[in-house]
């Protein structure tokens, strides 16, 4: 099959697959020590995802007042709702603080204190002295933090001569018949050619899979596409049951008006005017973790006390804050609120609705970004040449639920991670590139080609809009057997229905239809197992909010769950054990306790 598509070789140490933040670290960490490094990416890389990331990134640097890595590594073990791995966490917050000051220096634009610190502000579930004070701990700039620190790290990335090939769509990984990850095949969109890059290691940072949903804070480019290489390389994801949603995405749009809003004050109304997070979360109320924070606006819309004509969403206040604090911290939210909603905020609330932000489930890996399976026994045994990092993995450190600053923090520390790991494993041109299996891309450009050339009925906009509607219903905030259950049937249909799927244009050169096929193929393999791992988890758990098994159930379910799919669409799932210990004696494993707010 491969000799009627001309295939281009290329030989690299490394190949990154995504240019957000976590890809765009690692890229920049990998050049850095020497490892010759192409960078794949499907957008430009100053638009990838992160660019929309607002609120900020954590780190005690205790700039603002008390604050200790420990206290930060407690918040977030209690944040995940003890699904996260404590070895993993202590990592993540530890390293925080230098990779934090290492962005300063490369010339992140934080935005700064009257005595020039970098500018810290409350988020949800950051606490100080292990639950007992609000901390100031998430850096920001302004609140545009994503963008600033994209485009901070692809001026460095090529400042270090990392290779980039932009707008490259990756189909698959190749992989050999011992296990092993040998690199992957591209489509370069621009001019329709095809590529085999050929890597010691391939590092998976393709983001999430918001757009699964019908309503979703994430760009439509987050289409699950790691997710689905490594599904189809017939290995498991993680924990896929586990999505967030985000309390304050616009109603209407889904546009994210960032926690950066309740953490300079802001406040959620019912339409009683009533300060409800109050009644849920006594000490931290708006500032509770956001699982808790999305349920409790769900359960007033559903007791009749939403606002609106349909009564179907929730206030969010910043009125009270004044112009002058609006425009310094909060200047992005404003403009968003009054192009997608017609508000000005600071007269007017505005309308907010949970809204999927998340994904902490992915491709398991371990703390050094290397991808993991069970394997006779082991759970810990490496994929070789295969890593992942950012939202694409699960390393674990959200478990069951992400606290929010988290995500610019994994991005930047496991992307780090993953430059250093790979500088201890691949010796700069050490060694030569062994040939590949004769079938490892074949069959890589058979699926291509057979999508290109395919003629059935459906169209992938009517079978995305069933998949996306199905998991908005049926997946949601509050879940039951039954809704799951239902659910499932229906994306089945779904997914029979993409064998009968048509792509009207077989162009090579900027064909959007077949990309969007293969994007629509990468997702339905995400919901898939995201909805069956639900359907299979029966407690509660941090975003995983099972309304027939409302408690959480450390005996049965203090686990990982992986699932792996088939080509019929069959999952079959396993399980892991989280990491009940610590890296350090620098702090204690926390036994799992009740999770209050
Ligand atoms: O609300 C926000 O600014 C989002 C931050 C995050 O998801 O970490």
């Amino acid at each position: 099959m491969s000799k009627s598509y001309k295939l281009i070789q290329h030989n690299y140490d490394v190949v990154v697959v995504g240019a957000g933040g976590a890809g765009l670290r690692a890229t920049f960490g990998m050049a850095h020590s020497g490892l010759k490094t192409a960078c794949l990416t499907k957008v430009f890389p100053t638009r990838s995802h992160t660019v929309a990331a607002q609120g900020g990134m954590s780190a005690a640097l205790a700039n603002m007042g008390q604050d200790m890595w420990q206290w930060h590594f407690y918040d977030t073990v209690k944040g995940s709702d003890w699904l996260g791995d404590q070895d993993a966490i202590e990592y993540m917050c530890r390293e925080a603080i230098p990779a934090v000051i290492e962005l300063e220096h490369y010339g992140v634009p934080f935005s700064r204190t009257d005595e020039g610190k970098i500018y810290q502000r409350p988020f949800g579930g950051m606490t100080t002295n292990y639950g007992e004070g609000i901390a100031q701990r998430t850096c920001a700039a302004a609140d545009r933090t994503g963008h600033a620190i994209l485009h901070t790290l692809y001026q460095q990335a090529l400042r270090h001569n990392a290779e980039f090939f932009i707008e490259y769509f990756t189909l698959d990984l190749i992989i050999d018949d011992t296990g092993t990850c040998r690199g992957v095949v591209a489509w370069d969109l621009s001019d329709g050619t095809l590529h085999v890059f050929r890597a010691h290691q391939t590092v998976l940072a393709t983001g999430g899979y918001g757009r699964a949903y019908f309503s979703a804070t994430s760009a439509h480019t987050c289409t699950g596409d790691g997710n689905g290489m490594v599904l189809r390389a017939g290995l498991p994801l993680q924990d896929m049951e586990f999505t967030q949603f985000h309390p304050t995405g616009i109603y209407g749009s889904g546009c994210l008006m960032t926690e950066g809003c309740r953490g300079e004050g802001g406040y959620l109304t019912n339409s009683n005017g009533e300060r409800f997070m109050e009644r849920y979360a006594p000490n931290a109320k708006d500032l509770a973790s956001r699982d808790v924070v999305s349920r409790s606006m769900t359960i007033e819309i559903r007791d009749g006390r939403g606002v609106g004509e349909y009564k179907d969403h929730i206030h969010l206040h910043l009125e009270h804050l004044g112009a002058k604090v609006i425009n310094e911290r909060l200047p992005g939210i404003a403009e968003t609120a009054r192009i997608f909603a017609g508000v000005d905020v600071t007269k007017e609330p505005a309308p907010v609705l949970p809204t999927v932000h998340y994904n902490m489930g992915g491709i398991p890996t371990n703390y050094r970004g290397e991808v993991v399976i069970l394997k006779d026994g082991d759970p810990d045994c490496i994929i070789p040449g295969l890593m992942a990092i950012g939202e694409a993995a699960c390393v674990s450190v959200h478990g069951a639920n992400r606290l929010g600053s988290n995500s610019l923090l994994d991005i930047i520390v496991f992307g780090r991670a993953a430059a250093i790991r790979c500088a201890e494993l691949v010796n700069p041109n050490g060694h030569s590139h062994k040939e590949l299996p004769a079938t490892s891309v074949d069959k890589i450009i058979t699926r291509f080609d057979k999508l290109r050339h395919s003629n059935g009925d459906n169209t992938t906009a009517e079978l995305r809009l069933q998949m996306q509607r199905t998991m908005q219903n049926h997946a949601a905030v509050f879940r039951t057997g039954d809704s799951l259950s239902t659910g499932i049937k229906l994306l089945e249909e779904v997914y029979i229905g993409f064998e009968h799927i048509g792509v009207s244009d077989r162009s090579m050169v900027w064909n959007s239809d077949l990309v969007e096929a293969l994007e629509l193929d990468n997702l339905l393999g995400c919901a898939m197992v995201s909805i069956k791992s639900a359907l299979n988890r029966k407690e509660s758990r941090g975003g995983h909010a099972r309304e027939d098994y409302p408690d959480r159930d450390d005996g049965q379910w203090m686990k990982h769950t992986l699932a792996s799919l088939d080509i019929n669409g069959q999952v079959a799932i396993d399980y892991r054990p989280v990491h009940t210990y610590t890296l350090t004696d620098e702090v204690d494993y926390i036994p799992p306790k009740q999770r209050i707010y």
